[in-house]
């Protein structure tokens, strides 16, 4: 009779277990640390949660090649007994291949390392059958990676890692697809150095590095993706870079790029976001660029553009963000309010020749550049002494684009009003509450919001 508590005992613990699994969704912090490391106090390692050692491999054959396991473990890296296994988005992810009767690693991204991760030459040797590898602020040292390896690899990204990287260390990766480089400083003569010996390249972003020199002349054709934006960058826009008709992004924003913009723009076809924002470019935005279909995003912001803003963009279906501020635009806006309101960002301030016409889009938009007078110049931005006579009824346009108010005399009696009212409330505010304790002491002893049924609520 000794087992049947014992047995009760273990029927509650399996339903508590129950309970508090279903109250706590499967974790995904599969990771565990391996034996060989401790620890560091940097990881943001994950809770432990160690698995039961019998629990069996899940879905492997196999499981990764040991050579390869040692070669992570002599890195330092903090891994799991199958790396395998380690679902992405964790400290260490992986992928591997599905060979017998070891398994290879694919893909590792090694994101928020600690200081004792250390590369070395034979182990990157072990793992030369990766072809991605993501670096995500890992500050180590870069070392010189094994030909295997570079030969493998079809993906490159170090986000913040890897110290400080060269143009010539790079430009080994000859056969990557798709290299991402960002907040990392990269000493080069230029990106040409890196980006020409890559045939294969689909997608080069090289972000905030300080990268300087001028944009390379020739590009791959198959280039999908060009960001080289927050770099020391200098010279004019090439106009090779309008060949490449499969670019869909191309992001030059914030060098010293001067020069015109190239009047062949339209011929990038594939062409959807485009920013060429913060730097020295001067001239006027190229008509040809109304023959791009798809843009989505159009971000000159923040440049020396001059001339009159071209009717065009108003057709262009897809449009969604406009940034054109901070440049020397004069003449009237073309824009009619159905434009103005499909867009999600619309920014036009600091042209101070630019105007719009109160006519057509009503005197309350709000839009950060100054209504025009009749010869299609600006008016001297809206005073207090501004007659706003026409009450236009076109008041719908009320997206936050800029900080540029209308001052109408309308808001004086609202506040007025306002004051009003708030008076009153407090008065009857008040009235309650005395009614409250003086006739209801039970009521007060609520607090002051209590009031009696059938008393009249304060509207607030
Ligand atoms: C899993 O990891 C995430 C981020 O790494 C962390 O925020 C979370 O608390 C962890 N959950 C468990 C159950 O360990
Ligand atoms: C193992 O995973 C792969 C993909 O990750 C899947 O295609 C396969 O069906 C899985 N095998 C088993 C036995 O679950
Ligand atoms: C890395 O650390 C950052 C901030 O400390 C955190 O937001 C991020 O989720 C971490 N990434 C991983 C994969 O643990
Ligand atoms: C690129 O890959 C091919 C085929 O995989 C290989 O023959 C070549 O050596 C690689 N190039 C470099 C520079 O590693
Ligand atoms: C780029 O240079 C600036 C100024 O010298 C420096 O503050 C910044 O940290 C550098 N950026 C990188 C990614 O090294
Ligand atoms: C571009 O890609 C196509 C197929 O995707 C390939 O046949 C062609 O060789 C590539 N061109 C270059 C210059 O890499
Ligand atoms: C271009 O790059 C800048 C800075 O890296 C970024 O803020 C911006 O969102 C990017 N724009 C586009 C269109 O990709
Ligand atoms: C553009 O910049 C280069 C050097 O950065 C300078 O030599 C050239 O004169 C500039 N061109 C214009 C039109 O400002
Ligand atoms: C492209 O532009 C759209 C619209 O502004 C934006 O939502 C999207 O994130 C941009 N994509 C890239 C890769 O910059
Ligand atoms: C625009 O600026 C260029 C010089 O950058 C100048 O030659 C041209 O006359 C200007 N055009 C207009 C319409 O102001
Ligand atoms: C605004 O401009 C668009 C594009 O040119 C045009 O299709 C639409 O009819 C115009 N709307 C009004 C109200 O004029
Ligand atoms: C503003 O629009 C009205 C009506 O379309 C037009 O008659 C007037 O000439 C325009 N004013 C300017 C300065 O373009």
């Amino acid at each position: 009779m000794a087992l049947k508590p014992s047995l009760l005992y273990l029927l509650l613990l399996s339903s508590a277990a129950v309970i508090s699994s279903l109250s706590h969704p499967p974790t995904t912090n599969v990771t565990t640390i391996s034996p060989t490391h401790s620890p560091s106090a940097h990881t943001p390692s994950p809770a432990p949660t160690p698995k039961k050692p019998t629990t069996p491999i899940s879905n492997s054959t196999s499981t990764l090649d040991p050579k390869q396991l040692r070669a992570l473990q002599s890195l330092n890296i903090p891994i799991s007994k199958d790396p395998c296994s380690v679902r992405p988005h964790v400290f260490t992810a992986t992928a591997c291949d599905s060979s017998k009767p070891f398994r290879h690693l694919l893909s590792l991204t090694l994101s928020n390392c600690s200081d004792d991760v250390a590369l070395s030459l034979t182990a990157l040797k072990s793992l030369s059958t990766l072809n991605t590898i993501q670096f995500i602020n890992c500050p180590i040292s870069p070392i010189r990676f094994p030909s295997e390896l570079t030969s493998n690899l079809r993906s490159f990204t170090c986000i913040n890692s890897l110290n400080k990287l060269t143009g010539i260390w790079l430009s080994r990766l000859q056969n990557v697809s798709d290299l991402t480089v960002s907040r990392v400083s990269i000493t080069a003569s230029g990106p040409s150095i890196i980006l020409n010996s890559m045939k294969f390249l689909h997608s080069v972003t090289l972000s905030h590095t300080n990268l300087t020199g001028y944009l390379p002349k020739h590009c791959h054709s198959n280039l999908t993706t060009i960001d080289l934006s927050g770099n020391n960058l200098k010279g004019k826009i090439p106009l090779s870079l309008t060949h490449l008709e499969n670019l869909v992004h191309l992001n030059l924003s914030s060098n010293s790029l001067n020069g015109t913009i190239p009047t062949t723009f339209g011929d990038l076809n594939a062409l959807q976001n485009l920013s060429l924002a913060s730097n020295s470019l001067s001239g006027s935005i190229p008509e040809s660029l109304a023959a791009v279909p798809g843009l989505m995003h159009l971000d000159l912001g923040s440049n020396k553009l001059n001339g009159t803003i071209p009717k065009f963009i108003q057709d262009m279906k897809k449009l969604k963000y406009l940034n054109l501020e901070k440049n020397s635009f004069h003449g009237v806006l073309p824009f009619n309010a159905t434009f103005i309101k499909r867009l999600e960002v619309l920014k036009l301030g600091e042209n101070s020749n630019l105007c719009y016409n109160q006519s057509i889009l009503g005197s309350k938009v709000k839009l950060g550049i100054s209504p025009c007078d009749k010869h299609g110049l600006p008016l001297s931005p809206p005073s207090a002494k501004d007659s706003s006579d026409d009450d236009s009824s076109d008041s719908s346009n009320d997206e936050d684009y800029s900080n540029v108010e209308e001052k109408h005399h309308s808001h004086g009696p609202s506040k007025i009003v306002l004051g009003v009212a708030i008076g009153l409330s407090s008065i009857i505010f008040l009235i309650v509450f005395l009614f409250s304790n003086r006739f209801a002491p039970e009521m007060g002893k609520m607090g002051s919001v209590g009031y009696m049924p059938g008393q009249i609520k304060p509207d607030f």
